[in-house]
């Protein structure tokens, strides 16, 4: 079991989305704000549909914080869904007169005609509803507490986009300062530009567009994760994590891919030490992580996100029990969610490493958990 563990529910156009975040240390700073702060990164960015605009994402934290400190219990938020009022009827929790027309084409690409097959639901709302990424916005509220407890710790954790359809940025480009006011979460501005008219193409094409994004977590202390079973190595939880994001179809760490047609020497880091800050590496190209434990240097992992599967110019499917061919069904939609992926990309990053951290350390409030983070720097440094 995860020492910090979380959960989410709640539908897409339901009346909220509700996130429990259990395990997280007790006597940590926590206000709504700083959740809400990326509640509102996960919306911005260049491409989103008309949605972003009718959602104003807010936090309302309801159980686990006293007076802007978390008490050990577990931490439970809701961030309501503002256009739930239009759907009232088509969502009602109890039994109605007249039920809302069944959707029965599956969309290709979703997890609609798969979800109907599982759950036998002669309405693809039902699948629709809960399989929309709408759910990462609960997910981007339990990553901001885990943001929090690494923040005390002295780790960072920010993303970039790196990739969006076929234009790229010059690889080894880190996230700067400032990189929420680009649209695209683009380091490079030039680069940025022409993401964006790519995106302009797809769209007046009627298509979609996915791309890469890469995040980065720096201050993580080393000797975190282990390697004597497999499920307990760090690069394994992360990759298990940023893959748990809808639409994301590959992670690699650090070189990643790219190290298969290297030799050994232009791969590997090697080891230095110096007396302010003990062992380090002189190269990062294993993205942090050897043996399945943090190295100490930044975290470094890109992920795949694939090209939004709603397209205006619709794909081919069939209608579910009279299996005649039809068009899939057009609802608004992203045209490229890249930008807010890498900042899901985030939650996802610092959920996990702030559960390892628990786990490693094993503490009941922020304050033990901070000195024992520094008690262990300070043995890696003089080992
Ligand atoms: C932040 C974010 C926003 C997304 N927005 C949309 C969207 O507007 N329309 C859409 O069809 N898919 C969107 N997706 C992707 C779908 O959620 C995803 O492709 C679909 O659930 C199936 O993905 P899977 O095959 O990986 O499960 C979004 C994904 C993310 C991470």
């Amino acid at each position: 079991m995860a020492a910090l563990r979380f959960l989410t529910a709640g539908e897409s156009h339901g009346r909220l989305l509700t996130a429990v975040v259990d395990g997280c240390p007790a006597r940590l700073r926590l206000t709504a704000e700083s959740i809400d702060r990326d509640l509102r990164r996960r919306q911005m960015g260049y491409g989103r549909g008309p949605r972003m605009q009718i959602e104003v994402d807010r936090a309302q934290i309801t159980a686990g914080v006293r007076y802007g400190r978390t008490t050990g219990a577990p931490i439970a938020m809701t961030i309501a869904n503002r256009d739930a009022e239009n759907w009232a009827d088509v969502l009602s929790v109890e039994p109605v007169d007249a039920p809302a027309e069944p959707v029965r084409v599956p969309r290709p690409g979703h997890a609609d005609l798969g979800g109907a097959l599982l759950y036998g639901s002669p309405d693809l709302r039902d699948v629709i509803e809960r399989a929309s990424a709408r759910e990462t916005a609960a997910r981007v509220a339990c990553g901001a507490v885990a943001r929090r407890i690494l923040e005390d710790v002295g780790c960072g954790v920010v993303s970039h986009v790196v990739r969006v359809g076929d234009v790229a940025i010059e690889p080894g480009r880190l996230p700067a300062p400032g990189i929420d006011d680009d649209p695209l979460r683009c380091a490079d501005p030039e680069v940025s530009e022409r993401m964006r008219a790519a995106i302009d193409d797809a769209a007046a094409a009627g298509d979609t567009l996915g791309g890469v994004f890469e995040v980065v977590a720096t201050g993580f202390p080393p000797g975190v994760g282990s390697y004597v079973q497999g499920d307990r190595r760090l690069g394994v939880r992360l990759t298990a994590a940023v893959m748990s994001i809808p639409a994301i179809r590959g992670v690699e760490i650090g070189l990643g891919f790219a190290a298969a047609a290297l030799p050994g020497s232009a791969v590997h880091d090697e080891i230095a030490w110096d007396e302010r800050d003990g062992y380090r590496r002189t190269s990062n190209r294993s993205g942090g992580i050897e043996g399945g434990m943090s190295t100490g240097e930044p975290i470094v992992l890109r992920a795949a996100m694939k090209p939004i599967a709603t397209l205006r110019r619709p794909l081919h499917s069939v209608e579910l029990e009279s299996h005649r061919p039809v068009e899939a069904r057009y609802e608004r939609s992203d045209v490229c969610a890249v930008p807010a992926a890498s900042v899901v990309g985030e939650a996802a990053v610092a959920l996990c490493l702030a559960d390892a951290l628990v786990d490693r350390f094993g503490s009941a409030t922020i304050d033990e958990l901070t000195d024992a983070v520094t008690a262990a720097r300070r043995r890696c440094r003089d080992a």
